[in-house]
């Protein structure tokens, strides 16, 4: 027999800069090297800003435009990306740098990870989700046939940066709209909990770096023990099993934050009523989501039996149960359900 042991030590350095003109002392191992900066319309300003600081630390940075929107994650655009590193003779040892949202980052990372099989790649967070979320663990996609995160890969960016003054500037409707994934950390995380039932919620936007730090810590946890997500990684799908159903229900017209919202407190709901939980633990989950989603609607149970047929597509799902990742008492736990209508009446 052959044996042949691969290992690939493999890590993600996060820093935290005030301002992109410290890149180039941040990121100075860029010196020398070819730079594709993909940025959306809407970064421009941060995008320009950005190359002029590589090209003064001494990288050759080229701008890649993309349309702003999910729209722009396909196969296509991936191709057009990797034609446009041949026509720069981007080597292996050159680099995509993705200034954007979860979806820059999805795209560049899979054309990293696939362009003459593998180059490096950072990620520079400008969205608040993309921040707390996306901007870590390695998860790259194009979406395909009519399916999101269709193709992709496992590849973990090299450097996340993530920029004091891009995270300052954030207009209200993307700090909301990352609101949801950090209740759900405060879910999986007791002590996250904790700090975020103490913070006055006047502090939130002014705490948001130290937000940020936490949620990347709890979910560099979970990337740790379970790069593949084929268990413990889960537990970051908590919420996630109603609102990837509301999300496709709606043909994508409800946003991820309102369906991660609606999600953990559908599940939460499901979790109390089946025993899974006891009344304190559902009391103090309620009191965080009222105190960080304000008054909010709850899903009828008619609602929650029309999304069913959504989420019998899941990938977590085994032998016809649909797999939820439900609070427990102290976090989340994985539960196969099979009939959801006899737990909620
Ligand atoms: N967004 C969940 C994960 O990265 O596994």
């Amino acid at each position: 027999m052959i044996n042949i042991n691969i290992t690939e030590k493999k890590h993600t350095d996060v820093v935290f800069i005030d301002n992109v003109s410290q890149i180039s002392e941040t990121c100075a191992e860029l010196s020398g090297k070819k730079v594709a900066v993909l940025a959306p319309e809407s970064q421009s300003k941060n995008a320009a800003a950005l190359i002029n600081a590589l090209k003064n630390g001494g990288a050759a940075a080229y701008l890649y435009k993309l349309p702003d929107g999910e729209e722009c994650k396909t196969i296509e655009n991936a191709l057009k990306l990797s034609a446009f590193l041949d026509e720069n003779m981007f080597g292996r040892s050159d680099m995509i740098l993705n200034l954007g949202g979860g979806t820059v980052c999805d795209l560049g990372g899979f054309v990293a990870s696939i362009y003459k099989r593998g180059i490096l790649y950072y990620n520079i967070p400008t969205t608040l989700l993309c921040a707390v979320d996306a901007c870590i663990g390695g998860k790259t996609a194009v979406d395909c046939n009519g399916k999101k995160n269709h193709w992709g890969t496992f590849y973990q960016p090299e450097k996340v940066c993530i920029i004091g003054d891009i995270i300052k500037s954030l207009p209200d409707e993307l700090i909301d709209a990352g609101k949801s994934e950090i209740v759900k950390y405060a879910v999986i995380d007791e002590d996250f909990y904790e700090y975020l039932s103490e913070l006055p919620i006047k502090n939130f936007t002014t705490e948001l770096t130290t937000i940020i730090q936490k949620c990347l810590r709890i979910k560099g946890r979970f990337v740790e023990l379970d790069e593949r997500d084929r268990g413990a990684r889960h537990a970051l799908n908590a919420g996630h099993t109603i609102a990837h159903a509301i999300e496709a229900q709606s043909d994508f017209s409800i946003d991820h934050a309102t369906a991660v919202m609606l999600g953990l407190i559908t599940e939460t709901n499901i979790a109390y009523k089946s025993g899974f939980i006891g009344q304190n633990r559902f009391e103090r989950l309620t009191k965080l989501y009222r105190k960080y989603f304000g008054d909010y609607a709850e899903l009828s149970l008619d609602e929650i039996e029309n999304l069913v047929p959504f989420m019998q597509s899941d990938k977590k799902n085994q032998n016809g149960k649909i797999c939820f990742v439900l609070p427990c008492e102290h976090s989340v736990k994985s539960v196969m359900i099979d009939d959801i209508k006899s737990i909620l009446i």
